[in-house]
């Protein structure tokens, strides 16, 4: 049986990781109006990784015999002020969902839930993965953003990119 505590912390994660899906789902809207096309499906297989990543937890903690608790998700942004600004956004995002997660390893050492730091682990690798891609686009963006062709040819790489959920691979 899960510690209650532990089980309240996880449920406000799952909360965070939909909470991501949202604001990833919304970039990807916006990139489609800007006619990229290419960064609207990198945001679309965010969307449905971050739905994973809260999927993945909701299985926990019914796994130890818990309660999945879902709680309203609040309002993302909708707009952004250049794609350098969108993927900026996502990089402080993703250096904040890694603070979170560290706050629940913090709660699984403190009151030694074994079970739950191994399941965790899973978690502190993915968003040392997340913080890079974000960071690494960014720094592209960053260099094509005065130029419009380097900006498409740029915007095509992304249009291959397939959601693999990774998290069922893991189990
Ligand atoms: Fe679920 Fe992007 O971290």
């Amino acid at each position: 049986m899960i510690n209650e505590r532990m089980q309240k912390e996880i449920n406000e994660q799952i909360n965070a990781e939909f909470w991501s899906a949202y604001l990833y789902l919304s970039m990807s809207a916006w990139f489609t109006q800007k006619n990229l096309p290419g960064f609207a499906n990198w945001m679309y297989v965010q969307y449905q990784e971050e739905i994973s990543h809260g999927m993945k937890m909701f299985r926990y903690i019914h796994e130890r015999g818990g309660e999945v608790t879902l709680k309203p998700i609040a309002k993302v942004e909708t707009k952004w002020k250049s794609p350098a600004d969108a993927f900026k956004a996502t990089l402080e995002h993703e250096r904040k969902v890694t603070a979170l997660i560290n706050g629940l390893m913090d709660t699984a050492h403190e009151i030694k839930d074994y079970a739950t730091i191994n399941f965790l682990n899973w978690y502190i690798d993915e968003q040392v993965e997340e913080e890079a891609n974000a960071e690494e686009i960014l720094h592209k963006l960053q260099v094509v953003e005065k130029d419009p062709a380097a900006l498409y040819a740029l915007d095509k790489e992304y249009e291959s990119r397939v959601f693999v959920d990774a998290t069922l691979s893991a189990e």
